[in-house]
Formats: C-alpha cells, structure tokens, sequence
C-alpha cells in the first residue's frame, strides 16, 4: 500500500510505505530506512532528479532572455558527483578558490564557465585563472593591481568584472549571508565605479568583461534584485560611454528557497514573538529590539519564499524599471548590447535536493523540563545552523511514520557543547521519538557540511546519490579512524633521517 503525500517541493517524489506492519518514509524510490540501515548514520542524502529538475527551471532564460549562463555555486555542496551531474547539464560554477577551481575542472565543467570569487584570493588562485582564462570577479579594489602584475608576468590578459557592493538594500536576508550592503566585507563600493574605471584605461594588461553583484543568500523577495539590476544596467551604460564593451552582467546567487509551509512559517515567527516558552533559552531567536519603534523586529533569514526559480527569473527580467514603466530590464539589457547574463545559484540548485538521516540516542528532558532529542551528529554537520540560529527544517522520523500523540521538542546534537542544537526553536514531530529511530532532516543540500569538521574527533559522514534510474550509489564514503588522524605526523618514533640544522 502506497500513499502520495502533496509535500513541496518533494511533492511527487515522496511517499509511504508499509514494511513489517510499520508505515515508512520512500523517496524517489528508495526506502530512507533501509539506505540508513546499509550505509549507517548520519548520513547524506541527495537526488539526482531533484538537483536536474531545478536547474531545468532556471533554463526559462532561454525563453525570456536567451544569453545566459548559469554557474552551479560550487561552495553550496562541494561533491563531485553533483557537480559533475550539472556540468553534463551545461552548467557553469562559481569557485571561491583554487581547490574549488581544480575540482570543477576534474569534475568536468569548461573553464569558460567558470567565475572566480573571493575577497582574499591567493596569488596562486589569480595565476591559475589568468592562466586558463577564467574571468575573476574582482574583489576589493586592490586585487586590480595584483592581477595585472600577475597577468603582466604571464604574458596573458586577466579578464576581470568588478564586484560591487555598497548598495542601499536593508533587510533583504540574516546580516550573516547579506553581502552587498553597507556592512559587507565584499565588493567595491558603488561610489568607486567611475574612478576604477578610469583606473582601468591604464591597466593594459586587464580585459574588462563586464559587473558582478552578489547580493546575499536566501533571499525571498524580488525588490533588491530589480533595483540592483537597474543599477548594474546604468552602470553599464556609463562604461560603454567611457569606451569599454560591456560582454557581462554577473547578478550572483541568493535566491531564497522554501524549507516551511508559508502558513507554518509565519506562524513560528509569531510564536516566537509572543511566547517565552517557545525558543532554546527562550530568546527571541531571529528578533532585535529596534529602539526606535521600542519593539523587536524580524532580523533573521526567512524560511519561505514564494517563488521557483522559474517563476523568480520569469518575473525579474519581465520587470519594468519605477523610472519608466514602459521599459523591462530585459529591454534594459537589449539596450546596451545583449551582455550574457550571469547566474550564481548555489542554494537554488541543491538546498532541496539533499536531506540529511541521523539516528536518535536519546530523548529525555533538559533540567528545565523541555523535551530534547539528542542525535549522532553535531552542529558542524548542518552548519547553516551556525550561522543562522532560527534555521528550521521540516523533520520526521522515517520509520513508524505519525503513529502516537504530536511531540514538541528541542533537537540537541553529540558534541561537547550547549550551543550544538540542531533544533533552537521548538518543532513539533508526529509522535515521541524513541532510540534507534532515524530523523529525516529535509532540504538539507545547500551549505550543510559548509563547515563539517571533525569536532570531537567524529568522522565526517557519507553522501548517497539517489541517481535518475533511482538507485543508492555512495558518492562520498564516511571517514575512518585513519581518515580522522592522517594530518599527524609520527611524533612517537624516532625520525629516521635528521634535517640538517
Ligand atoms: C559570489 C557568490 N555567488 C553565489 C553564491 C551562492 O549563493 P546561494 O547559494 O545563496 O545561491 C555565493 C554564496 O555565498 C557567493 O558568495
């Protein structure tokens, strides 16, 4: 007996099963229980058809504006296998260093489809772009003199778009992950355009190919991206006056993706608001106190967005600018001479196609008398929870699916400290764990193991590709012991040639 549940964006790849009497969690075909069984927990888990299904919805361009490329953000979920799987889809990536470059390459993606970003990149990750081609997104200003002096050594041309920030957005997402306002260590400051520009008449060796925001990540709303986009247009037009040819608009990544129900969401964030008892230290996680209105206001990430990629691209370029109603951003573009035009998606690509398995050890109750699961894997395995506090996912447990009365509870990690939660605000699941039972973490792609380390010598997890013909294939193998430890050199044994002194 099979039974579909309308779950979005999972909706027609998630079902029920019954095994041995117990109603349990299938996805794209496969039993979440049994994979947790066979390769152990916690555990990764990501869909092809999920991670080719959203960056089929960003090929709407084609339809609206047919000069685009689209740059996997490779930091988003750094595997091989992922990015291979959208380099066959045509994709391009957005590598933040050497390393990232080097494994986009192996992994198959054209050096012309890759962009490099980073506000401190090592001398070495420049060459190698100069080297290969690859147009970097300069960042801050000074890089400019850098990249010519390694462009000038090489004999090569660096070809370079300037990074801006400094925009007048404000609240657009978490002050963590925004990254193009006034309070940001990216970018050259818009007021510095003109001057730069100049700058770059003189610099032989650069080859300017276009402007480059990125605005933040999870971002929900349009506005910031259309007034940016207006901006960048402008900007070009100034450039092209002052002689450059402008071949790109870069417009980074962000865009927000759903991980709750909008009505669910909202109602989290009231609660928060009006009830002490709701939150991990019953702080108001995601609020500040804003003196001027002598109240708190939302501050944090919000956890809904009311888009697709499709329908966000669909309503961008089809956008008219305030100054003239008359005119879309895709007349815009059209206007100063059809540049391509560049996406960064990182979370937009993967957030919803990976989930993440761990296993309950506990359940019990703080000294305060709050509920608390605690799981076998840390903080440092969902690291968007250590940026971003209020971070929620919708959770469940696998096996035994909605059987008992709902149970309100706190989620608590395995490592040696009181901040590892995985679960700050209460959450609801649909009956009272029990040891031995697997919580499904879901849309868990984007920048969980960001800063997966090996805090308390745990073993960093494995990853299991659920691949299109619905099969398991392990993509990244677990850590061993030997894995854990292989940084250290042989301090017990006498070395068996001294350096000389
Ligand atoms: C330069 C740049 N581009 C793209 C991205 C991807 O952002 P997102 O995953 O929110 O789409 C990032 C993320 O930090 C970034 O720094």
């Amino acid at each position: 007996m099979k039974q579909k549940i309308a779950w979005e964006p999972w909706g027609k790849y998630i079902e029920e099963i019954v095994k041995h009497g117990r109603r349990r969690r299938r996805i794209c075909g496969i039993d979440m229980v049994d994979l947790a069984e066979e390769y152990g927990t916690p555990l990764y888990v990501l869909f092809q058809p999920v991670i080719e299904e959203n960056y089929r919805r960003y090929q709407v361009l084609g339809s609206i504006y047919d000069h685009y490329l689209v740059c996997y953000a490779v930091k988003a979920n750094t595997t091989f296998a992922l990015i291979n799987i959208l380099a066959e889809c045509g994709a391009g990536a957005d590598v933040a260093s050497e390393y990232e470059l080097w494994f986009a390459l192996d992994a198959g993606v054209p050096a012309e489809k890759i962009r490099a970003n980073g506000n401190c990149k090592s001398e070495r990750f420049l060459a190698e772009c100069v080297q290969r081609g690859i147009i970097v997104n300069i960042d801050p200003e000074d890089e400019l003199y850098l990249i010519s002096d390694i462009a000038r050594e090489l004999g090569k041309e660096a070809k370079i778009n300037l990074r801006l920030s400094g925009f007048p957005l404000e609240n657009i997402t978490a002050a963590n992950i925004f990254t193009s306002g006034k309070w940001s260590k990216f970018g050259i400051d818009l007021s510095r355009v003109r001057d730069v520009l100049r700058k770059l008449t003189q610099l032989n060796y650069i080859n300017l190919q276009g402007l480059m925001v990125h605005l933040g990540s999870q971002i929900t709303r349009l506005n910031a991206y259309t007034q940016v986009l207006g901006m960048l247009i402008k900007l070009a037009e100034e450039a092209i006056s002052l002689g450059f040819d402008i071949k790109e608009i870069d417009l980074g990544g962000g865009f927000g993706i759903s991980y709750l129900a909008r009505e669910r969401w909202e109602q989290i964030k009231a609660q928060i608001k009006a009830d002490q008892d709701f939150t991990w230290g019953n702080e108001p996680i995601g609020y500040e106190y804003d003196f001027a209105s002598r109240g708190l206001i939302w501050q944090g990430e919000e956890l809904y967005s009311c888009f697709t990629p499709d329908s966000f691209l669909n309503d961008l370029l089809s956008g008219v600018y305030s100054s003239n109603p008359a005119k879309s951003f895709k007349q815009g573009l059209e206007e100063i001479g059809s540049p391509l035009f560049v996406l960064e998606p990182g979370r937009g690509i993967v957030g919803n196609a990976g989930l993440t398995i761990f296993r309950v050890g506990h359940v019990g109750t703080t000294s305060g008398g709050e509920n608390i699961v605690h799981v076998d894997g840390g903080v440092n395995l969902h690291g968007q929870n250590i940026i971003i506090p209020e971070q929620l996912h919708r959770m469940e447990i696998a096996n035994n699916l909605g059987q008992g009365e709902p149970f309100n509870t706190f989620v608590a990690g395995n490592l040696c400290y009181t901040g590892d939660l995985l679960v700050r605000i209460k959450t609801t699941l649909e009956r009272t764990p029990e040891k031995g039972d697997y919580l499904i973490f879901y849309d868990t792609g984007a920048y969980s193991d960001f800063f997966a380390s090996n805090a308390n010598s745990f073993p960093r997890p494995a990853k299991v590709m659920i691949t299109r013909d619905r099969r398991p294939r392990l993509v990244v193998k677990r850590e061993e012991y030997a894995d854990i430890f292989s940084r250290d050199m042989d301090w017990g044994k006498e070395p068996q040639s001294l350096p000389p002194h």
